[in-house]
């Protein structure tokens, strides 16, 4: 038996629920490995055995007496944990995202293509019901497990196919929310009054600036208000023995974020 103490925060009672047999996340300094309840983990710090009822919270350690400590995955950990796919949005990008648009619970949002699926298992976290495509038969199959990871596979619909494609299908539903990061996503902008409700947010991710062109004249030729194009980018500083200063490392650009309004 491996559990040395915890106070986990899982669900509560006997009855088994799909969060008793989510991964968790053991962590010891800088390290964490994605376990299973029930896997047995080999380290040069001694095999360890997650136990079955494994909780957030708990201390667990190898049979060497090494203690790790066990965490339930939160949105960054999706970042760096789920299969990689298409380039998954970061971290921040995505708190843009979500902070232009005010996704929240209950909101219907439409999201392509899924590539990773970090953006729409992110959008479910915060409350919303994800309806996502992606072209590509295998990486939506990843998208589903990926889904699956981050406990969010009954909000997040992963739907194979080009969204294009589904344009006249999909006028039937409004959305709260179009989020795009494709690089035909103006084809979609120019349909944007057609599938979002009044008032409601296209949010278009774009990691060059002719597409993100595309975008913004094909919103304005829909007539959506309040278009805003932003580059994102950060600097991270550093702080060592000689000072602190921005981190001399590349220039932190990720891409071009286009906000646009339905009103
Ligand atoms: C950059 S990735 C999206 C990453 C995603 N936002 C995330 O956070 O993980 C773009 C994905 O869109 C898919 N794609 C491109 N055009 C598409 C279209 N018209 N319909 C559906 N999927 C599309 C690509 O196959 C690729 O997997």
């Amino acid at each position: 038996m491996t559990r040395v103490s915890g106070d986990g925060d899982g669900a509560d009672g006997d009855a088994e629920t799909d969060s008793d047999r989510m991964p968790v996340l053991l962590v010891r300094g800088d390290r964490e490995f994605l376990v299973e309840p029930g896997d047995e983990m080999g380290t040069d710090l001694g095999v360890l055995e997650v136990p079955e009822d494994v909780q957030s919270g708990d201390t667990v350690e190898t049979h060497l007496d090494e203690e790790f400590q066990v965490r339930r995955l939160r949105g960054p950990d999706l970042f760096h944990h789920f299969e990689r796919t298409g380039a998954p949005m970061v971290p921040r990008d995505i708190g843009l995202v979500i902070g232009e648009t005010g996704i929240a619970g209950g909101d219907r949002v439409l999201d392509a293509g899924t590539g990773t699926g970090v953006l729409a298992a992110m959008m479910a976290r915060a409350g919303a019901e994800v309806v996502t495509y992606e072209r590509d038969a295998d990486f939506a199959d990843v998208a589903r497990e990926n889904m699956a990871l981050g406990g969010v596979s009954d909000a997040v619909d992963v739907r194979t196919g080009d969204v294009t494609e589904q344009i006249e299908d999909l006028e039937s539903s409004s959305f709260d929310v179009m989020t795009l990061d494709t690089g035909d996503a103006a084809t979609m902008v120019a349909h944007a009054p057609d599938l979002l409700v009044d008032g409601g947010f296209v949010a278009v991710y774009s990691p060059f600036i002719e597409s993100t062109r595309e975008v913004v004249e094909a919103a304005h030729e829909v007539g959506l208000s309040n278009v805003t194009t932003r580059e994102t980018i950060q600097r991270e500083m550093q702080f060592d023995d000689r000072g602190s200063r921005p981190s001399t490392a590349p220039v932190g650009h990720t891409g071009y974020l286009t906000i646009g309004r339905n009103e």
